[in-house]
């Protein structure tokens, strides 16, 4: 018989004719309910941690447009902020996390794992009302990615200050790495108990590493999560998305151990055909800017992702987050293309 769950069915390697779709940041600004719920509970934070609320707005995308999956409304910087930095995400600006561990020693910080509860209370609130096709993806950021806002205190464009740190202190900086995997883990394993089907790590600056530090700092924690996991929760498939990767993403597939991997938009899907191990379920790669133009720039590049990776397990998906300006009736269009293509 196959799997009502048409994603959860993928990711354990099973190819579907159509294939199934998310987007990543799916549940987001783009939405004018999401932009009416978010004014209303007076921020991002507020919003996270209020169960009911996080679970609405996980749950409208999937009412609005019926995506195979669903992903967990949340975000990945609440690891930091359970290893007891403070979080605040101010308008027009990006999230800040206190105090910075360039000049601040983590040993100072104090855990605070309770602020994981309310993630864990939204999971079992959305596991309890998706509908049964849909599958529940739980997710946190590799430790590399959150790294770098932890020890910058912010995001940056190249990540500098966090490479320049590991390089002059790779024992404090390796402390902070494993901190943030231990921790990473037991929020994974949590969401996993709480309800999640399977879980995706967001590596969103893997790119910037040089080769050995990849290996050090995106491999090496990776492989560890996974391999925890897979004693904590067996069964449950891990999407690797190490956004960047480039040339480095079959030695990502075959070290880490993760079940599937998510191309960014810069990779060509036929070359990632080839590169990676055979029958391992691959998910991507709209550009997101595709999605905004519409049209017949929007067919014609899903066209060519779903030509590219028809014959291995394909979860259809963006290169990363959709944006804040992109048309309701882009995304009806893109579904209706992956779903009946021409
Ligand atoms: O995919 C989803 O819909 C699930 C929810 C989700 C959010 N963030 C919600 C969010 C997920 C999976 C993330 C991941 C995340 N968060 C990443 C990795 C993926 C990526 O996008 O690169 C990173 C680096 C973060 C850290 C983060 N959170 C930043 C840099 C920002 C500010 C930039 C921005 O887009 O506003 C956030 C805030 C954030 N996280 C928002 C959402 C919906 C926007 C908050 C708002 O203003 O409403």
């Amino acid at each position: 018989m196959t799997h009502p769950k048409t994603l959860l069915a993928t990711l354990m390697g099973e190819r579907q004719p159509i294939p199934p779709v998310w987007l990543m940041r799916q549940a987001g600004r783009y939405l004018p309910e999401y932009r009416a719920l978010r004014a209303e509970k007076g921020g991002f934070l507020a919003l996270a941690t209020d169960p009911d609320a996080a679970a609405e707005v996980t749950l409208q995308p999937i009412r609005r447009f019926g995506f195979d999956g669903a992903i967990l409304f949340s975000d990945i910087l609440m690891v930091p902020w359970a290893l007891g930095q403070e979080l605040s995400f101010g308008v027009g600006e990006g999230p800040r996390l206190t105090p910075p561990l360039v000049d601040h020693a983590l040993a100072a910080l104090e855990r605070v794992p309770a602020r994981l509860e309310p993630v864990y209370a939204t999971v079992a609130r959305v596991a309890a009302s998706l509908p049964p096709q849909t599958t529940f993806l739980g997710f946190a950021g590799s430790p590399w990615t959150v790294a770098t806002y932890m020890v910058a205190g912010q995001g940056s464009r190249d990540q500098g200050e966090t490479r320049r740190y590991a390089y002059a202190d790779p024992g404090a900086f390796g402390a902070v790495i494993a901190a943030i995997t231990a921790m990473t883990i037991d929020y994974l394993a949590g969401q996993i108990a709480a309800g999640v089907e399977a879980v995706q790590l967001f590596d969103s600056w893997s790119g910037s590493l040089s080769p050995a530090q990849f290996e050090a700092y995106v491999i090496a924690p990776n492989a560890a999560i996974v391999a925890a996991l897979r004693t904590r929760c067996p069964g449950v498939p891990v999407i690797g998305f190490p956004k960047g990767a480039g040339g480095k993403l079959p030695a990502y597939a075959r070290e880490t151990g993760v079940d599937a991997v998510g191309l960014d938009e810069t990779v060509d899907p036929v070359w990632a055909h080839r590169a990676l191990p055979d029958g391992m379920p691959v998910q991507g790669n709209l550009d997101p800017l595709a999605l905004i133009a519409g049209g017949p720039a929007l067919t014609s590049a899903i066209d060519r992702i779903l030509a590219a990776l028809a014959e291995r397990p394909h979860v259809f998906n963006l290169g990363h987050g959709i944006d804040q300006h992109t048309p309701i009736a882009h995304v009806e269009a893109l579904l209706a293309r992956v779903r009946n293509p021409g």
